[in-house]
């Protein structure tokens, strides 16, 4: 195999260069990871952002075959945060410096939910004198939705494609009209359109998923433009359909090497977007998050949904901080920063450069 070094400086992120840079493990893969979590020091220095995370509902209409709170779970206790309790969270974030607030609930597009959302994104602009960011993860929606949500005050938008692979899609998803690949990419694109900073990811180690899959996703955020990823190892869920097949599964380690090494890649491949140190990296490593820092990653997503609540939000099994207070996790957050020699990059909204680049052109 080439060099990374040449690899990254000619640029050649062809599918077999990448698939072979997936693989590196021991003192190879040593080298990738620093490469990557340098360059980002060099470029963009040393803060990683915040975004406050109130997961507000779990409340689900889809029935992807690898989540936790999919409707046809009956173990999951459902619940709704009052629109109170939300503005709250909000507030939380604002004081609390994170610059910016993410809303994240179960999938739903009735009439009552999109009204309801545009009304507390008002209230929170109100509330916070306009100046936290707000950033939605609502999963699905109409054009027109995306739109009246943007001009409502939200201006980043997460919905992640799982992955870019089509077949493999279908594989994670019942058959029918509520869990189309197409219409997933249809929204992705209709929320670029509407002017959001626009976010996606993949799962990584799902049953049957290659490294030639994944050297597809990285090719696929970078052809999408994408402004922010947020990636995640695959966690199983006693209670979904897809734990059938943990017996494909590479080992949580594996999962979680392979991960390291896509946040790297892609952090070489994008200089300029954001990329998110996710919660399921930590489920596998007590450090997790920051190993992802270390490679390449920039954002990190503090929970700070109500601590009673947060059990009855497990997508996947072993979720960490499900049982702390949001105080707890700001506090925690900083200081294991600072363990790696970052700090927060606090009251900014963080945005992504990419998108800015991507506007002037
Ligand atoms: N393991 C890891 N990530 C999961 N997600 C859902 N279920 C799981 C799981 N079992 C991720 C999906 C979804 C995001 C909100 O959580 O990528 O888009
Ligand atoms: Fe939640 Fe550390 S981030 S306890």
């Amino acid at each position: 195999m080439k060099d990374i070094f040449q690899i990254v400086e000619s640029g050649s992120w062809s599918i077999e260069n990448l698939e072979q840079l997936l693989a590196l493990r021991g003192d190879e893969q040593k080298k990738l990871l620093s490469l990557a979590g340098n360059f980002l020091l060099k470029s963009r220095g040393n803060e990683v952002y915040y975004r406050g995370l109130v997961e507000f509902s779990n409340i689900c209409t889809k029935d992807c075959f690898y989540c936790g709170i999919r409707k046809s779970n009956k173990n999951v206790d459902r619940y709704d945060l009052s629109d109170d309790a939300i503005l709250d969270a909000a507030v939380f974030a604002y004081e609390h410096h994170y610059g910016s607030f993410v809303m994240q609930s179960g999938e739903r597009d009735d009439p009552v939910f999109v009204d309801r959302i545009d009304r507390l994104l008002r209230k929170i602009k109100e509330k916070t004198n306009g100046k936290l960011g707000i950033t939605l993860s609502l999963g699905e929606q109409t054009p027109e939705t995306y739109r009246r949500w943007f001009k409502s005050g939200a201006h980043r938008y997460l919905l992640r494609i799982e992955t870019s692979d089509e077949a493999l899609y279908r594989q994670l998803h019942p058959d029918d009209e509520k869990h189309r690949f197409r219409k997933r990419m249809d929204c992705l694109k209709a929320i670029q359109d509407a002017g959001y900073q626009t976010g996606t990811g993949v799962m990584i180690g799902l049953p049957g998923q290659t490294f030639k899959q994944l050297a597809g996703d990285l090719l696929f955020f970078k052809n999408f433009d994408v402004d922010m990823v947020g990636m995640g190892p695959y966690i199983e869920h006693e209670d979904t359909p897809l734990y059938f097949r943990r017996s494909e599964l590479w080992t949580p380690r594996e999962r979680f090497l392979t991960t390291l090494n896509m946040v790297a890649l892609l952090r070489l491949m994008m200089p300029d977007i954001n990329i998110a140190a996710t919660t399921a990296m930590q489920a596998i490593d007590p450090m997790g998050r920051e190993k992802a820092v270390q490679a390449g990653a920039n954002v990190m997503m503090p929970n700070i949904t109500p601590s009673n609540l947060r059990r009855n939000y497990l997508l996947y099994q072993n979720k960490p901080c499900t049982d702390e207070g949001a105080e707890d996790c700001s506090d925690c957050l900083s200081i294991r920063l600072e363990m790696i020699g970052r700090r927060p990059g606090f009251d900014k909204w963080g945005d992504s450069a990419h998108f800015f680049n991507r506007m002037r052109e």
